[in-house]
Order: C-alpha cells, then sequence, then structure tokens
C-alpha cells in the first residue's frame, strides 16, 4: 500500500505552488476570522522556513506521507507544533492538488509559450536570409513547383503561431482557482475565495465545487496543445533529416547537435531531429494516457487522478527540450542554397508556369493549356533537357501557339516571382512576411 500510494516521487515537483497555495489560504483564513492573526504569522513563517529547507536540500521522500500536501504540513508541524493543524481548516487534499498542478501547468504553459517565440525567431531570422533561395516545392514528396526556403520555413512559423494562440487561450481558461471548494461541497466557514484566488494570480474562483475537484481539463488542454506543437516539430524534424541525407545535401546540422558513429567514420547523425521526432510520440502518448485515465470517472475525486502528474511533467520536460533543440537547429543550419536549387531545376517544376503562360498569353483554356504542356515535358524528357532548354522548334512543333517569350516565364526565378498572390512564395511577399513576423515578436 505504501508503495501504491505514495505520490511523493513525483508530486514533490509542486512544493513551490503548494506553499504558495497554503500562505494563500492562512493569509484568508486569518482575515476573515477562522484563525487568529498570531496562529497565522506562526503558520506562514514556519511555511517560509519550509520552503527555504527545500530550497536549500531539496524535499524528503518519505512514502508514508504519501504526498507534497502531507510531506510540507508534517514538516511544519515538526516546526511550529500543533498550531500547524490550523492550516487545513476549511480546505482538503482535493482542492489543494487541484491548485498547486493547476498554477504548476499555468507555468509550464508559459515556459512553452517562450520556448515558441524563440524558435519562431530563429525561423524568422533565417527565412528573411532566404527569401530569395529557390528549392524544390513538393507534394507526395514529388517535384511539383519551385518555393523559397524562406516561405518554407514560415510556413512553420505559422503552425508555431496557432501552437502559442492555443496555449493562450488555455491560459485564459485556466484563470479560475480552484482553493475553497474543499473536499467537493464546499465548506461551512466563511470563505473569501475571491481573495485567495487574487493572491495566486488567478482572475476569480472556480464557480462549482464539484466540477473543480474533478476537473482535469487544464492539464488536458496543456497535454493537446503540446501534442500538436510536438507533431509540428516533429514533422520539421522529419524534413531536417531528410534534407541532411546524402541524396539531397539540402542542409548540414550544427555539429553541436549531431554526433559521428562508433563504426563508421564518415557518418554525421542528426540526432538531435531524430529524438524531436521521437519524443513527439512520447508527448501524445501521455496525452493519450490523461484522457484515458480521465474517461470513465464519476464526479468527485478518485484516487486514479494522482496519476495525472507524470504525464504532464513528462510531456513538459520533453516539449522544452524539442523547443530549444529545434531553435538550435534552426538557428545553426548551415543551407546549401546552390544544391537547393540544382534540384529545384530537376522534375521539370515550372511546367505549370507554362501551362499558365498558354492561359494567359493564348488565351487557351487551362486543361488544354495542361495536355500541352504534358506534351512538352514528354518531348524534355525524352531529350534529357529541362524545359527551358527546348529549341523554338521543339515548342512549335508541339503547338504553333508557343513561341519565344514562353522561355522567360520558366526559369526558377521567374516561377517563384510570379506566384506574389496574397501568402504566396514570391521573394518579395517573403520579405513582407518576414517583416510582419518580425514585428509580431517585437524584433524590431
Ligand atoms: N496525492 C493526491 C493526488 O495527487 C492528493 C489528493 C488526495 N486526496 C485524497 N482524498 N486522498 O491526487
Amino acid at each position: 500500500m505504501r508503495e501504491i500510494n505514495a505520490s511523493i516521487p513525483f508530486d514533490k515537483a509542486l512544493w513551490r505552488q503548494d506553499i504558495a497555495g497554503s500562505r494563500a489560504h492562512v493569509a484568508m483564513l486569518a482575515k476573515q476570522g477562522i484563525v487568529s492573526a498570531e496562529d497565522a504569522k506562526a503558520i506562514d513563517d514556519g511555511l517560509q522556513q519550509v520552503a527555504a529547507e527545500y530550497e536549500r536540500d531539496g524535499v524528503p521522500e518519505d512514502w508514508d506521507l504519501e504526498d507534497i500536501h502531507m510531506t510540507v504540513e508534517a514538516r511544519l508541524t515538526e516546526l511550529i507544533g500543533p498550531v500547524a493543524g490550523r492550516l487545513h481548516t476549511a480546505r482538503s487534499r482535493n482542492d489543494q492538488v487541484a491548485t498547486d498542478f493547476k498554477l504548476w501547468v499555468r507555468e509550464a504553459t508559459n515556459c512553452a509559450l517562450d520556448g515558441i517565440a524563440a524558435l519562431q525567431r530563429a525561423l524568422v531570422v533565417r527565412a528573411g536570409e532566404h527569401a530569395d533561395s529557390v528549392m524544390p516545392g513538393f507534394t507526395h514528396l514529388q517535384t511539383a513547383q519551385p518555393v523559397t526556403l524562406g516561405h518554407h520555413l514560415l510556413a512553420y512559423y505559422e503552425m508555431l503561431r496557432r501552437d502559442a494562440s492555443r496555449f493562450g487561450d488555455n491560459l485564459a481558461r485556466a484563470d479560475e482557482c480552484p482553493l475553497g471548494a474543499a473536499a467537493l461541497a464546499g465548506t461551512g466557514f466563511d470563505l473569501d475565495r475571491t481573495m485567495t484566488a487574487d493572491a495566486l494570480g488567478f482572475a476569480r474562483p472556480t464557480a462549482n465545487s464539484l466540477d473543480t475537484v474533478s476537473d482535469r481539463d487544464f492539464a488536458l488542454d496543456y497535454l493537446q496543445a503540446a501534442s500538436q506543437c510536438a507533431l509540428h516539430l516533429s514533422r520539421l524534424a522529419e524534413e531536417l533529416i531528410l534534407w541532411a541525407s546524402q541524396p539531397f545535401g539540402f542542409v548540414r546540422l550544427p555539429d553541436s547537435l549531431s554526433t559521428g558513429s562508433s563504426i563508421m567514420p564518415q557518418k554525421k547523425n542528426p540526432d538531435a531531429a531524430e529524438l524531436v521526432r521521437g519524443h513527439a510520440g512520447r508527448i501524445v502518448g501521455a496525452t493519450t494516457a490523461l484522457i484515458v485515465t480521465m474517461k470513465g470517472l464519476p464526479l468527485a475525486y478518485s484516487k486514479d487522478m494522482q496519476d495525472d502528474k507524470p504525464p504532464v511533467f513528462e510531456a513538459a520536460g520533453l516539449l522544452d527540450l524539442c523547443l530549444a533543440a529545434m531553435e538550435g537547429m534552426i538557428a545553426g543550419a548551415d543551407f546549401n542554397a546552390e544544391r537547393m536549387r540544382h534540384a529545384a531545376g530537376l522534375g521539370h517544376a515550372t511546367a505549370t508556369d507554362l501551362a499558365d503562360w498558354l492561359v494567359r498569353e493564348a488565351d487557351i483554356p487551362f486543361r488544354e493549356a495542361h495536355h500541352i504542356t504534358g506534351a512538352a515535358v514528354k518531348l524534355a524528357d525524352r531529350k534529357e533537357c529541362t524545359l527551358e532548354d527546348l529549341s523554338l522548334d521543339d515548342l512549335k512543333g508541339i503547338d504553333a501557339r508557343l513561341d519565344e517569350r514562353v522561355r522567360a516565364v520558366l526559369t526558377l526565378d521567374a516561377s517563384v516571382a510570379a506566384r506574389a498572390s496574397y501568402g504566396g512564395t514570391a521573394p518579395d511577399r517573403v520579405r513582407e512576411q518576414v517583416a510582419a513576423a518580425r514585428r509580431a515578436l517585437g524584433m524590431e
């Protein structure tokens, strides 16, 4: 029983929040005349001493004391005697743990937001440097149309912008303080829940005591936002791994975030990127774990809910690491713009530009233009040359309406410059997007 029951091995991470919650609670009890000012002072001084000890020596792990709440109270009792017993008036570990954990998750959310912003800044800096760097854009991982590397990097900036917005929404929802819900039904003592909410930085107290002690939505909100963010990091990691492989050769990742092989002397492996991709799986797993823990629980508190903390702690640690590793990889990546440009020239990436030209200059319906272009691609393949290299006779042979002017739209630079629609890959558009992102991130 001791072993299955004890949460102190992991919930000791909540000690700061637990002591802050207790200090807010006892100050409120004193103001309401529920404990005397003198007792409240003794309790508050004692709690500060416990905090100083934990800061210095760490939190002791005694399984008989079950959890962080009992551990703090036991030490307080050793320090100040039986008056410590007044602290738990009008409180239960059920509202206490909900309060501690919500405070912790709010901090983790702010930490994730900082990590996201740092990675966004790195992406935006590199996107600005590579607004003109042409690379192949893929669909189905087949060459589709040329894009700019800056545009590609800004795609991840956008994903992270949505991630930040999700974490921000979570903060707004997690702005209600559980303390004072007591075990499940509220309490007969005349509490001032607004005072404790305020002292702990919440906008207001929660409205329903049953919901309060049963609710772990704030933890699930964190995990679900973390999962989606990790999913984005994993896709970026996957692209970096692909781009760093020899057949691509688009990027050299920083040595500091790569490793060698113990047997193959030539190897440089993108381990940090692979671990970001791997850790994303663990973050999704942690999310699934808590969803499944919660899904069958009746109101109000059940001990299953003690299992809420390990998945959140694990996911938060992994997410912070992944964000930092990705920031380092993006900031330190050595992109090979020449190699990317060469790759963009393969696979007739500007075929759509040829079709578009026929529509614009010869007023041919797009479907027919698509067909004519297909013939040009076939011919270029047979001659093992690019569309640009087809002679005027070749072009005329395919369709008499093709003429010399078409050649100008078939270059990579013309192709990306032409895609200047709002949100498009044209270098000028990318520069505008970079400027807007820099303003949004306060980089100006
Ligand atoms: N250690 C418990 C948890 O993490 C605290 C709440 C315990 N409440 C109870 N009634 N046993 O959930």
